[in-house]
């Protein structure tokens, strides 16, 4: 079966991102994602943002237990991301929905979700590239699958390409878009 974090992550793989790059997790989480990106840029920097401290602490144990500390560990809400990051970045990852074993009630919403991917979006530099994951199975989900291909489809295409990846005979499966910044 196609496992659609690893085409996630293949998006990035191919992106040619230097060792000392700068990447950024929007959904922390348990911080898997966060470690994946720590291993692109072993000489750069990755930020991590959750809305929940669980994930900031089971992000830094992971990341701990690994061998990592090039993650800068945020507790606010991936929207307010121009707060914390002055600097172009050379990728980004979105995994929406709620926290795998965590408190399903506390997950991604359209609302801010925009605003974050708009805001990643212009400070990606030149050929970088921004992977959002995206879980329509429950109400919130579907919502911000549907408002976020509404949005992305009006990016001039001169300046980004954007993929999406889905599974056409089954509806409610997690689908993938993918955004690149022209060269
Ligand atoms: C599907 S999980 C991410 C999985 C994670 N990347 C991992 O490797 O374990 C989604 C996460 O997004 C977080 N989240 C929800 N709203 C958020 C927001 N506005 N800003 C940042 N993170 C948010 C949730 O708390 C949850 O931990």
């Amino acid at each position: 079966m196609i496992k659609l974090l690893n085409i996630a992550k293949r998006f990035l793989n191919e992106a040619d991102i230097p060792e000392n790059g700068v990447l950024a997790d929007f959904t922390m989480g348990n911080g898997k994602d966060t470690l994946y990106l720590s291993t692109l840029v072993p000489k750069g920097k990755v930020y991590a943002f959750d809305i929940q401290q669980e994930s900031i602490n089971n992000t830094k144990e992971l990341l701990s237990s690994e061998g990592y500390s090039n993650a800068q560990l945020i507790l606010d809400s991936h929207a307010n991301l121009d707060s914390y990051i002055k600097e172009e970045i050379d990728g980004g990852m979105f995994n929406l929905g709620f926290r795998p074993g965590g408190d399903k009630n506390i997950h991604t919403m359209a609302d801010s979700t925009l605003v974050a991917v708009e805001k990643a979006m212009g400070i990606l530099k030149r050929g970088g590239v921004l992977v959002i994951s995206v879980y329509p199975g429950h109400k919130e989900g579907k919502c911000e699958g549907e408002l976020l291909e509404e949005f992305l489809k009006k990016y001039d295409k001169k300046q980004y390409s954007v993929i999406m990846y889905k599974i056409i005979n089954s509806t409610d499966s997690p689908f993938i878009l993918a955004v690149q910044k022209s060269l």
